[in-house]
C-alpha cells in the first residue's frame, strides 16, 4: 500500500477564470439550436409563473366587483370578465406546462449528448498525450475526471445553469411588476431579498468550498479503493490488512468531515431563507393592512408616480404576498444551486486542464510505404501489403520525393537522456545495429536497458546525440510510421478485455485467422491456447488474470509476431517462461528474427549468447561491447555476470 495521500490542497480544484464562459461556448458550439429552444422555453415557464400573480390581483378585483354588484347594488352580477380571466390564466398555465416539458426533454437529451462529446474529446485527446503525462499523473486521478468531474457538468448543464437563468429572469420580471404596483412594498421585498442573498453568500459560499473539498477527497478515496483491489495480493502477502483498513479509515474520515461541514452549511441555508421569506410575508401583510387603514393615498404610489385607487389596493397586496413568496423561493433555489455551480466549474476546470495538455509533438514528415521490387532490382511504391518497405522522403524545397529502402540499420550516436532534466539516465550511449543483426542489451536492474528501447520508438525524446534509422534522423520520421516499423514486446505485458484471438490480432488488425494461428505457433503459444476452454475464442478479462504470467508473455510475443515488422524489440520477453519452453520460443523467435534487426533484453544470458553484439550497461553507460566469445575472453563484467561471480560478490 502506498502512503496515505490526504488531499493537499483543495484549491487545486478551484475553477480558473473564464471556465464557465468556455463551457457555455463549447455547449453553444455543439448544440446551438437546442440551447436556444431551451432558453425560450425557460422564459415561457417564468412568464407563466409570474403572470399568475398579476391575475390574482385582477381576479380579486373582478370578484370584488361581482360581490359589490350583488350585495351592495343588488344588480345581476356580470360573470363574463371573470370567465374570460380564468380562460386566459388557464391558457397561460397550459403554455407554461408545454414549455416546461419541452425544456426538460430537450435539455435532458442535450446534456447527455454534451457529456458524450466531452468524454469523446477527452479520450481522443488523452490518446495523443505523451507517455510523460502518465508518468506524472496518478491514473486514479485521470479516471476521476471521466467519472466525478463529468458528473458535475451534468448537474451544472441540466439543472444549475437553467435554474440560474430562470431565477434571474423571474426576479427581474417580478421586480418590474412590483415597482409598477407599489414602490414602498417593492422596497420591503427588495431589502428582505438582499438580506437573503447576504445569508446565501455567507453560509452557502462556505458550503461550496467544502463541497469542492469533498469532491477532491472522494477522488482520493476512489483511487485508494482501486489501488487496494489491484494490490490485494500484496496486502495479503504482507498481512497488511489492518494497516490498509487504517489508511482507508483516515481518508474516509477526512471525506466524512469535509462532506459534513459542506452538507450542514448547505442544508441550513434553505430553512434560513425560508424563514426570512415567512417574515417578509408577514411584513407585507401588516404594511399592506396599514396602507388600507390609513386614508393618505401617497403610499400607494408606483414607479411612474401613479397613485393606485384604494379599491384596487387589496388585490395588489394579495399579488405582493404571492410575489414575495416567489421571490424568496427563487432565491432559495439560487442558494441551492451555488454549490453545484462551484462544483461544476471546478469539474469543468479539471476537464479543460486535461484537454489543454500539450499533445505529443510529431514533426515527422518521412513516412513508411510498401514497395514492390521490379525485375531490374529497382523498386516502386505499392498500395498492397508486400512485406517490403521504404521510407518516403518528400523534399519541400525541390518538391521531389526520394525513397530509402528500409533495411533496419539503427544507430544510436552519443545519446544522452534523462526522464527528468535533473537526473541523467543514459550517458554517451552509442550502438550500431546493422541490418539483420541481433543486438543484446544486458546489465543490472535500472541500468537503462528499457530506456534505450523507449528512445528508439520515441516514447521519449533524447536530450543530446542522434538516433538514425537507415541513415534518417528518427525525429524526421512520423511517429506512427516509426512505431509501425518496430515489432515490440514490452517489458510489462498488457492484455485487453476480449478473446485470445483479438489480443493477438491487436498486433495487426487486418491479420487473417491463419496468420494469427501462425504467429501463435512461432511464439509457441498455440498448444496452450488450444487447451483453453474455448481455444482462441476464450475471453480474457482483467488484464488476462485467467492466464499464467508466462502464458501472457507468450501472447504478447505472438502479438509482435503477427505485426510482422522489419525490426523487433524484445524486452525481457521470456523472463517468466520456463527454460524448456524458452528454448522452444527461442527457436520460434529465431525464425521470426531471420532477416530482421533485433534488440533483445534478457536477464538470462543463455538467451543472448548467440547475438551478434552484446552491450553491457552499467548506470546508463555502455561499459563493454562485443560478441559472447569476445566478452568472455575480456573477463570483465559480462564474464562475471555469465559465471555468476557478479552475484556472488
Ligand atoms: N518513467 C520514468 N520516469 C523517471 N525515471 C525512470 C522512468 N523509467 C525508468 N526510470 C529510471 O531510469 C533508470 C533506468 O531504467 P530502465 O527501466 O531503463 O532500467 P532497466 O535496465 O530496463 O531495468 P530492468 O532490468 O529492471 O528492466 C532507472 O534508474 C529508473 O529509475
Ligand atoms: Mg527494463
Amino acid at each position: 500500500m502506498p502512503p496515505v495521500r490526504l488531499p493537499k490542497n483543495a484549491n487545486h480544484s478551484k475553477a480558473k477564470k473564464g471556465t464557465l464562459f468556455r463551457l457555455i461556448k463549447m455547449l453553444f458550439k455543439n448544440y446551438k439550436w437546442q440551447i436556444i429552444l431551451a432558453l425560450i422555453c425557460i422564459i415561457l415557464v417564468s412568464i407563466s409563473n409570474f403572470t399568475s400573480s398579476i391575475f390574482v390581483k385582477n381576479i380579486t378585483n373582478t370578484v370584488n366587483a361581482i360581490v359589490e354588484d350583488k350585495v351592495l347594488n343588488n344588480k345581476e352580477p356580470n360573470f363574463a370578465p371573470l370567465i374570460q380571466l380564468l380562460i386566459i390564466m388557464g391558457s397561460i398555465y397550459f403554455v407554461g406546462m408545454i414549455a416546461s416539458f419541452t425544456f426538460n426533454y430537450t435539455l435532458g437529451i442535450t446534456t447527455q449528448k454534451f457529456l458524450n462529446t466531452i468524454r469523446k474529446e477527452m479520450f481522443g485527446h488523452m490518446e495523443t498525450l505523451p507517455i510523460k503525462y502518465f508518468d506524472t499523473h496518478a491514473h486514479g486521478d485521470i479516471m476521476s475526471i471521466y467519472t466525478n468531474d463529468t458528473d458535475t457538468i451534468r448537474q451544472l448543464v441540466s439543472q444549475s445553469l437553467p435554474s440560474l437563468f430562470q431565477t434571474f429572469f423571474t426576479l427581474i420580471a417580478l421586480l418590474s411588476i412590483m415597482l409598477y404596483y407599489s414602490i414602498w412594498l417593492s422596497l420591503v421585498v427588495l431589502f428582505g431579498s438582499l438580506f437573503m442573498i447576504f445569508c446565501t453568500k455567507t453560509i452557502g459560499g462556505k458550503s461550496a468550498k467544502f463541497f469542492v473539498k469533498q469532491q477532491k477527497a472522494l477522488g482520493v478515496v476512489e483511487g485508494t479503493i482501486e489501488e487496494s483491489i489491484n494490490g490485494l495480493k500484496v496486502i495479503k502477502v504482507f498481512c497488511h490488512e489492518d494497516k490498509s483498513i487504517q489508511d482507508f479509515d483516515k481518508l474516509n474520515n477526512h471525506l466524512c468531515e469535509v462532506a459534513t461541514v459542506g452538507n450542514i452549511n448547505g442544508n441550513i441555508v434553505g430553512p434560513i431563507i425560508g424563514n426570512i421569506g415567512n417574515i417578509l410575508y408577514v411584513l407585507i401583510a401588516v404594511i399592506g393592512g396599514l396602507f388600507i387603514m390609513f386614508p393618505n393615498n401617497l403610499h400607494n404610489i408606483n414607479i411612474f408616480g401613479q397613485i393606485t385607487p384604494k379599491r384596487e389596493l387589496i388585490g395588489i397586496i394579495l399579488s405582493f404576498l404571492m410575489m414575495a413568496r416567489m421571490f424568496s423561493n427563487n432565491i432559495n433555489t439560487l442558494s441551492q444551486q451555488v454549490t453545484f455551480i462551484v462544483m461544476g466549474m471546478a469539474g469543468a476546470s479539471r476537464i479543460f486542464e486535461l484537454l489543454d495538455e500539450q499533445s505529443e509533438v510529431d514533426d515527422g514528415y518521412v513516412t513508411l510505404v510498401n514497395i514492390k521490387y521490379k525485375e531490374d532490382g529497382s523498386f516502386e511504391e505499392s498500395n498492397e501489403r508486400t512485406r517490403y518497405f521504404a521510407w518516403k522522403h518528400p523534399h519541400k524545397e525541390s518538391g521531389t520525393i526520394t525513397y530509402t529502402e528500409l533495411k533496419g540499420d539503427i544507430v544510436l550516436d552519443k545519446v544522452d537522456f534523462g526522464y527528468v532534466p535533473e537526473k541523467i539516465v543514459l550517458t554517451d550511449v552509442s550502438i550500431y545495429a546493422r541490418p539483420g543483426q541481433k543486438i543484446a542489451l544486458v546489465g543490472a536492474t535500472g541500468a537503462g536497458k528499457t530506456t534505450i528501447t523507449n528512445l528508439i520508438n520515441r516514447f521519449y525524446d533524447i536530450a543530446d546525440g542522434k538516433i538514425r534509422y537507415d541513415g534518417i534522423n528518427i525525429n524526421k520520421i512520423r511517429k506512427s510510421d516509426l512505431r509501425r516499423s518496430l515489432g515490440i514486446v514490452l517489458q510489462d505485458t498488457n492484455l485487453f478485455s476480449g478473446t485470445v484471438m483479438d489480443n493477438i490480432r491487436y498486433g495487426r488488425l487486418d491479420a487473417t485467422d491463419e496468420e494469427v494461428f501462425e504467429a501463435a505457433k512461432i511464439a509457441n503459444a498455440y498448444d496452450f491456447i488450444t487447451r483453453l476452454p474455448q481455444g482462441f475464442n476464450t475471453m480474457l478479462s482483467g488484464d488476462g488474470a485467467n492466464l499464467s504470467q508466462g502464458q501472457r508473455q507468450l501472447l504478447s510475443i505472438a502479438r509482435a509476431a503477427v505485426a510482422d515488422a522489419p525490426v523487433m524489440i524484445l524486452d525481457e520477453a521470456t523472463s517468466s517462461i520456463d527454460t524448456r519452453t524458452e528454448k522452444l520460443v527461442q527457436k520460434g523467435t529465431d525464425r521470426l528474427m531471420k532477416g530482421r534487426t533485433v534488440f533483445v533484453i534478457a536477464h538470462r544470458l543463455s538467451t543472448v549468447m548467440n547475438s551478434d553484439a552484446i552491450m553491457v550497461l552499467e548506470h546508463g553507460k555502455i561499459i563493454e561491447r562485443g560478441s559472447h566469445d569476445d566478452l568472455i575472453k575480456q573477463k570483465g563484467k559480462y564474464y562475471q555476470l555469465y559465471t555468476g561471480a557478479f552475484e556472488l560478490e
